[in-house]
């Protein structure tokens, strides 16, 4: 059992398309591979008492992959809400999505808004998808929204508390710690603000290929962690 665990959980799930490749497939056959390990993530990340699960899908640079597998990930998106809605209800688990979230194709805007109202009121664990996301794109966004507000005082300086409630989800806690799959030690442009004293935690293993037991290793190197936030402990 580790000592504790983290309440809120971010995942860059990374390296589906060598999967596929490992295997001879096309890199979109490993992207309807990790969708179904987020299954099995939500599931562990259930059982082990985690509060908050929220996974890097697709980032502002994504774009520039070659135009099928864009719009394959985009068709993807209608269909996943479709399946895992059933699945989300029966677990307590609340869909929420981050990210530029208009930018997206109408049919996946829809499916997601319909699976988020309808998972609303659960509150055993909140499961939000990063989409169209970019930490950077979330902070121009926050500093746009508060230079549009006409009820704040134009000369009052902003503080990190008042900014944290511009960003497209200021009621879920900072992540404690952050799962990167697929081997790369880099951030991707995900959570830039939010990620500030999260533990780091990468695994060579593919997302795919990402079950239980590979959870609840990043768990125990949680547990094993000390997190000094700046402060000197002994
Ligand atoms: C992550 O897997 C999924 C998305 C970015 C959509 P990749 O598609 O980046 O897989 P690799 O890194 O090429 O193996
Ligand atoms: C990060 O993975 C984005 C997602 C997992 C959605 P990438 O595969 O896009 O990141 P880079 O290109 O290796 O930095
Ligand atoms: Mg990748």
């Amino acid at each position: 059992m580790p000592a504790s665990i983290p309440r809120h959980v971010a995942i860059i799930m990374d390296g589906n398309g060598r999967w596929a490749k490992q295997r001879g497939k096309i890199r979109t056959e490993g992207h309807l591979e990790g969708a179904k390990s987020i299954t099995r993530m939500l599931e562990a990340a259930g059982n082990a008492g985690v509060e908050y699960i929220t996974v890097y899908a697709f980032s502002t640079e994504n774009w520039k992959r070659p135009p099928a597998e864009v719009s394959f990930l985009m068709n993807l998106i209608p269909k996943f809400c479709k399946d895992k809605l059933p699945e989300l209800m029966k677990n307590g688990i609340r869909l929420r999505v981050i990210g530029r979230i208009d930018g997206l194709p109408k049919a996946a805007q829809e499916a997601l808004k319909n699976a988020c109202e309808k998972s609303a009121a659960n509150n055993k664990l909140t499961f939000t998808i990063a989409l169209n996301y970019g930490g950077r794109a979330e902070i121009i966004d926050a500093v746009n929204t508060i230079l549009a507000d006409k009820n704040r005082p134009a000369d009052q300086k902003v503080t990190e508390e008042e900014f944290r409630n511009y960003l497209y989800a200021p009621d879920i806690p900072d992540p404690d710690l952050l799962i990167r799959t697929g081997g790369e030690k880099r951030i991707s442009n995900f959570l830039l603000w939010e990620l500030s004293y999260a533990e780091l935690y990468v695994t060579d293993v593919l997302w795919p290929d990402f079950d239980e037991a590979e959870f609840q290793k990043a768990l125990a190197a949680f547990g094993s962690r000390q997190r000094r936030f700046g402060e000197v402990k002994p």
